[in-house]
């Protein structure tokens, strides 16, 4: 007799072996900007400056632990510093990095961290996204040139819950809206 089963039900135990590794209660949200184009990155910085944004990253992070892909953190630098704890995902043995940060392989060695936020890029938002829980997206009304993009994300399993347009002024002009996308129940 043939046995078949169907890509998403294959997907749900995929989903499903991986949740379990995590504990309930710890909660995993990624968080970026990007263009219209997706674009995220530009010379391993960000493309734009909003300070509207930075700040809404900040409110959302600095309390937490980080983790990041190792050209984020390279484009950190000495601001790297001020957060409690990063983890630098690598496939290196052997990074220079700052007092607060570690080296990780895989998203397995982080999971019981308590309050994880997942800074990019691209890959590593989908390393991380079976584990995700709360997705923050900052979409930018506007193009810009730049190295590093986004990529494809599944938000099929994720609910928009939320979105509110930033204040624009001076320091501001770029329209933009701060979407919360949470995974559905
Ligand atoms: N707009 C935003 O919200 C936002 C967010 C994040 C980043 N950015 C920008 O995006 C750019 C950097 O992003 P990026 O996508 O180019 O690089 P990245 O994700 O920060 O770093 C890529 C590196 O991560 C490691 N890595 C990737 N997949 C891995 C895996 N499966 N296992 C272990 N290690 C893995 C590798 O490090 P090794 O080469 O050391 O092995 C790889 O070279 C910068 O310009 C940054 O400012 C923007």
């Amino acid at each position: 007799m043939e046995v078949r089963f169907s890509i998403s039900f294959l997907l749900d135990i995929r989903y499903n072996e991986k949740n379990e590794q995590k504990e309930p209660d710890k909660m995993i949200t990624a968080i970026w900007a990007q263009d219209k184009n997706g674009l995220i990155g530009k010379d391993g910085l960000l493309p734009w400056k909003l300070p509207n944004d930075l700040n809404f990253f900040k409110s959302k992070t600095m309390n937490g632990t980080l983790v990041m892909g190792r050209k984020t953190y390279e484009g950190l630098g000495k601001r790297s510093k001020a957060y409690k704890k990063i983890y630098v995902c690598t496939r290196q043995n052997e990074l220079p990095l700052y007092e607060n940060a570690e080296i990780i392989h895989s998203p397995e060695e982080v999971l019981t961290v308590e309050d994880l936020h997942v800074g990019g890029g691209g890959d590593i938002f989908r390393l991380f996204l079976p584990y995700t829980d709360v997705i923050y997206r900052t979409l930018i009304d506007a193009e810009f040139t730049g190295d590093a993009y986004i990529g494809e994300i599944d938000f099929s399993d994720f609910e928009l819950v939320e979105e509110i347009p930033g204040v624009l002024d001076e320091d501001n002009i770029y329209p933009h809206v701060f979407q919360k996308w949470v995974r559905r129940q």
